[in-house]
């Protein structure tokens, strides 16, 4: 038997844990670090193994879940669980119908005063009753046909944000409390990009998320989902002392006993302030942690709610105001891609017209390959699209159901687009990216203008004066196709755009002009190669020393030059493979460019050359770039993050997780003298790296 001092720690442990939890998943407000949490936990499930008598069903170790279940029992609702009626008008006229049927029922004329209702959300999850005896929570279940639904305790209790006990030391005998499980969009992205990562199949949206967790068989399997709560309401109450004679109040004092009650709730004074609540929510809907459908209006008096009553199922003194709906079904008629201003080649759906978010939708977009594939898009699937605020609309899932017969193919951008719409350069997909690319460049109409931005960009040919606003008008109105042509131009054309005048088109041509003398590095970095920054430029300009060679190089001669991979080496080769790109390059030298050429410097390997290093908290006297800078200019690589692949962690004071990863695998570690140590033999003088 266990001791009482036992019995006391057990139950001490149990609040202390709770009132954490509480902290956490329902104020938002964490007490304690992690760390302390889990110690607590710890302790208090040893000690229950350790006394298995002592385990109580409000303890919080019972949240995990047990046993898989064959079935939910069913279980017959005390109070029965109405649903509520839905305005379907989702324009202000809605909450004003709403008023006056109210006051009609209730016998009010225009003489007397403004009924009081409580405004609050309608939340897009599974309702649930939460049975409360003595303020242990003993039972929880669905709604099921409101009458009689399932029984679901084993899977509400890995809620979190919901209580195992009320907190107040003098519990009603009975407290039903009602309220919608969902789930967070954050929460929902958080999972399944892990499920996406392990390969594992993902939720739809959240309130499939919710709605399914909660369904769950295996209450392991809906621990892992993370899941919210809010009350709205009642159920059945016996022995409850000062119980609350309005619905306001009655979701004031659940907050105090601890439930979750979103603080998005207004007494509200007559329809206009009924009105005023639903637009400003309407306004914030986007930005909202989680989804809503509408909002809900509800008489606050309970007197007033039992006077009104119900017909059928529905109370006549509570109605929700729908906004329009996020996700709605429509047909994919095609689909194409867009050419984005870094050549991405975009896929898009075009869909049978539909009304969603409050605007018709005929394109979404389908982000790229993956997605495709993930989602199994295909011409002629029904679709779920679902469009939020400003965001772009977007394909959520397919119906499978509703596919034609025969299945159409799948979709594959390369197949379909072998050549780029725009520009019929070859479009490729390089290792490790997700992007469908064009390989057309500078070449490319949908490219240009961010290419030309770059250029002229200060670190490239520096051309002053040429911003966006120049170069959109240069683009739209045919003046400029690739940056060679800004070497044609004349005073007279540039005088005649928009916001300039003879002053400024003078200093333009005279700043184009003096772009024409540079360096090959930054002719290098402005051709704007993918992948091919400034530094990876200047490394380029040092080896080859002039252009031709660059451009006669194979993949394997660019590799030899540090820091080329075959990702970046690819991107060259495949760069000056398009005769297009080579047809400028040359229009540009015809047009004056000019650079001094060398004999290129085949650098010696430096001391860090294929290793990977990692640099973690703050280093005495070198800044975080300073050490970068060194690591790389020795041969070496910076990397975000520990693995096995990590061939030095360089740690300085506060070195968190990296530095316990490193020590965990045995990785080499450093402080800012060793890694000096290590690349002094660098610094000799005989192999200084070249300023370019
Ligand atoms: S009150 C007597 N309030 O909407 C009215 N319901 O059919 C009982 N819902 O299944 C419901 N947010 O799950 C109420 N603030 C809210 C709500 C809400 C969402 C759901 C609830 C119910 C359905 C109504």
């Amino acid at each position: 038997m266990a001791s009482s001092a036992v019995l006391a720690r057990a139950a001490a442990l149990r609040q202390e844990i709770e009132r954490h939890n509480h902290a956490y998943y329902v104020l938002d407000a964490p007490t304690i670090p992690d760390a302390e949490y889990d110690r607590l936990f710890r302790e208090l499930q040893a000690l229950e193994a350790e006394h298995p008598e002592i385990v109580t069903s409000d303890s919080p170790t019972q949240r995990v879940g047990g046993r898989p279940l064959d079935a939910f029992p069913k279980v017959r609702h005390a109070v029965a669980m109405l649903s509520i009626r839905t305005e379907t008008d989702t324009e202000a006229s809605g909450a004003r119908a709403f008023d006056a049927r109210v006051r009609k029922e209730l016998g009010l004329s225009d003489a007397d005063p403004q009924v009081e209702y409580n405004a609050e959300l309608k939340f897009d999850g599974l309702a649930v009753n939460l049975r409360y005896e003595g303020g242990v929570l003993v039972a929880a279940a669905t709604r099921g046909d409101g009458e009689t639904g399932e029984e679901v305790t084993q899977n509400v209790r890995t809620v979190h944000a919901i209580p195992l006990r009320l907190h107040t030391d003098a519990p009603p005998e009975v407290l039903e409390v009602r309220g919608e499980v969902f789930m967070r969009r954050d929460d929902f992205e958080r999972y399944n990009a892990k499920q996406r990562e392990a390969g594992k199949p993902t939720l739809v949206n959240p309130r499939n998320g919710a709605a399914g967790s909660i369904r769950q068989l295996d209450p392991k399997l809906a621990a892992q989902r993370p899941l919210s709560f809010f009350a709205y309401g009642l159920g059945e109450v016996l022995g409850w002392t000062h119980a609350p004679a309005t619905h306001s109040a009655t979701l004031d004092a659940l907050e105090k006993l601890g439930v979750p009650v979103c603080p998005e709730r207004r007494v509200c004074r007559g329809a206009d302030e009924l009105v005023a609540f639903h637009a400003e929510i309407a306004a914030r809907r986007d930005t909202l942690p989680f989804d809503i459908d509408g909002v809900v209006y509800k008489v606050n008096r309970f007197d007033l709610q039992r006077e009104l009553g119900f017909v059928t199922r529905e109370p006549r003194w509570a109605v929700a105001h729908k906004y329009p709906a996020q996700e709605q079904l429509t047909v994919v008629e095609a689909i194409e891609v867009q050419v984005g201003r870094t050549g991405a080649l975009t896929p898009v759906a075009r869909l049978a017209p539909v009304f969603v978010g409050g605007v018709t939708v005929t394109n979404a977009t389908l982000h790229n390959q993956d997605e495709i594939d993930r989602k199994d898009v295909r011409v002629g699937d029904t679709v779920i699209v679902r469009r939020a605020g400003d965001v772009i609309p977007e394909v959520v899932a397919v119906v499978i159901d509703r596919r034609p017969e025969p299945a159409p193919p799948r979709f594959d951008i390369l197949q379909s687009y072998p050549a780029c719409p725009e520009c019929g350069s070859h479009v490729v997909r390089l290792e490790d990216e997700a992007a469908v690319r064009c390989t057309g460049g500078l070449y490319c109409p949908a490219q240009r203008k961010q290419a030309l931005l770059h250029f002229a960009g200060r670190r490239a040919m520096d051309i002053e004066g040429l911003g966006d606003k120049l170069v959109d008008q240069l683009v739209d109105r045919g003046l400029v196709h690739t940056p060679a042509d800004v070497y044609g131009l004349d005073l007279e054309t540039l005088a005649g755009l928009d916001r300039m005048a003879e002053k400024s088109a003078a200093n333009l041509l005279a700043a184009i002009d003096a772009s024409k003398t540079t360096t090959l590095a930054r002719f290098i970095f402005a051709l704007g190669i993918r992948n091919v920054g400034e530094a990876t430029a200047k490394d380029l300009a040092r080896h080859f020393g002039s252009l031709d060679k660059l451009i006669a190089a194979k993949e394997d001669d660019l590799m030899a030059v540090r820091d080329v991979g075959p990702i970046v080496a690819q991107s060259i080769a495949q760069f000056f493979g398009e005769p297009h790109n080579l047809d400028v390059v040359r229009k540009l030298r015809d047009a004056g460019v000019n650079w001094a050429e060398s004999a290129g410097v085949q650098q010696s390997a430096g001391i860090l050359t294929g290793k990977t290093l990692v640099l973690t908290g703050t280093l005495p006297t070198l800044t975080r770039e300073a050490a970068k800078d060194k690591i790389e200019a020795a041969g070496g690589k910076v990397a975000g993050s520990v693995s096995k692949k990590t061939d030095y962690v360089v740690a300085g004071v506060e070195a968190g997780s990296k530095l316990a990863k490193a020590q965990e695998l045995g990785v080499a570690i450093l402080d800012e003298a060793g890694l000096l140590a290590l690349l002094e033999p660098h610094d000799a003088p005989g192999q200084r790296t070249l300023d370019f």
